[in-house]
């Protein structure tokens, strides 16, 4: 076949294969492939020659010419392959999230999974245990006017317990001073004003919330902490009630081995007051540090509606009286789990909340 069109073919067929291997680009391979393999390449040229050979001649040449094209084209596709694979390796690294000293990978890092905290969990069983005993369940803002922090629970601006409930000021004067309430007990005049205006006594709530103090942390005290308030508004309620819900409360919350006393106190929006304690459970009575060796721990105060805190709210105090408590939440859940330090709540290590379901 010397003088066949294909005598070359197999040098044509070489340097058309260096050609494949030395396309650096996809777009490079798209210009190349019509002079590759396509209609202007040396082997359909070659293809349009055998028409001139004698028909046994033409047959063996053609077979050679389509082992020789199969042999290129096979190469070009490897090559496409190669050339697409190396371009999306391109694409992803631009496409790459830069997050600076993070590192994107494929690898997954475990979460790590919290565990509620006590102060929640503490207020929504005591919400519990008030709501089986007959109470519905309100709330109060946080941040108060003077007037309904201390005015309107008969604290005038100079009165000697405003030092006690020293607080954060959020506004100082004109046109009122705005503090973070000290206690739940303004929202005691809330729920009364709100029952006056829409005809709703009487009034049997819980209120419970956060509370804010100048007070220094400590085994019994934080500067931010949680009350629950008490309401009672209702006809002929005497002492012997509050009395009452405080004992069925004590033993339903804390079992009935604790013992609890009132001792008469002062608070200057209830009259008579009581300071409402339980024998400390760190240790039993004996006194410990966290009772300050006296073997009782004060859980709230309560008393009596003040007549002229109901009649300030436009309630008639001939017709209706009732109680009010507020009992510290930190203090409650501190007591009920025997823990020593009150700061341990709010410190969120997990390996300490991980023992309270
Ligand atoms: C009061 O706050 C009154 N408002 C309670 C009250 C309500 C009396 C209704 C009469 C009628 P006192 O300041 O004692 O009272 O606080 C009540 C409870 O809140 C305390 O016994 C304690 O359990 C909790 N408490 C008070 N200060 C803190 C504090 N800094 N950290 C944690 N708990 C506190």
């Amino acid at each position: 076949m010397t003088d066949s069109p294909l005598s070359q073919l197999p040098e044509q067929k070489s340097a058309l294969l260096a050609q494949v291997a030395s396309l650096a680009s996809l777009d490079d391979l798209r210009d190349a492939e019509p002079f590759i393999t396509g209609k202007r390449s040396v082997l359909t040229g070659l293809q349009k020659s055998l028409g001139a050979l004698e028909p046994d001649d033409r047959k063996a040449a053609g077979a050679l010419l389509q082992e020789a094209r199969r042999e290129v084209e096979k190469a070009l596709e490897a090559k496409r392959a190669e050339l697409t694979a190396a371009a999306r390796l391109v694409a992803l690294e631009i496409d790459r999230l830069d997050l600076g000293d993070v590192v994107v990978s494929n690898v997954r890092l475990p979460l790590a999974v919290g565990h509620p905290g006590l102060v929640g969990s503490t207020q929504r069983e005591l919400e519990d245990v008030f709501v089986g005993m007959g109470f519905t369940v309100a709330d109060g803002p946080e941040v108060e006017s003077d007037w309904y922090n201390f005015e309107a629970l008969n604290i005038p601006p100079a009165h000697p317990s405003r030092g006690m409930w020293d607080t954060f000021y959020v506004e100082l004067g004109e046109p009122e001073t705005v503090v973070l309430r000290t206690h739940t007990s303004p929202t005691q005049i809330h729920l009364m004003e709100e029952a006056v205006a829409n005809q709703s006594l009487p009034i049997h709530s819980v209120m419970p919330g956060r509370c804010y103090r100048r007070d220094t942390p400590d085994a019994r005290h934080l500067a931010t902490f949680h009350q629950i308030e008490g309401l009672v508004v209702d006809r002929g309620i005497t002492f012997a009630d509050l009395a009452g819900v405080i004992e069925t409360f004590t033993h339903a919350y804390f079992g009935s081995d604790i013992e609890s006393r009132l001792r008469p106190a002062y608070f200057p929006f209830t009259e008579p007051s009581a300071e409402f304690e339980i024998t400390c459970t760190i240790c039993r009575g004996d006194g410990c540090r966290t009772c300050s060796q006296t073997g009782w721990i004060e859980l709230g105060g309560c008393g009596m509606l003040d007549p002229a805190v109901l009649e300030a709210v436009g309630i008639d105090s001939d017709e209706w009286s009732g109680f009010a408590f507020g009992f510290g939440i930190e203090r409650c859940g501190q007591m009920r789990h025997q823990i020593a330090d009150m700061r341990a709540l709010i410190e969120n290590d997990v390996r300490f909340l991980r023992q309270f379901s």
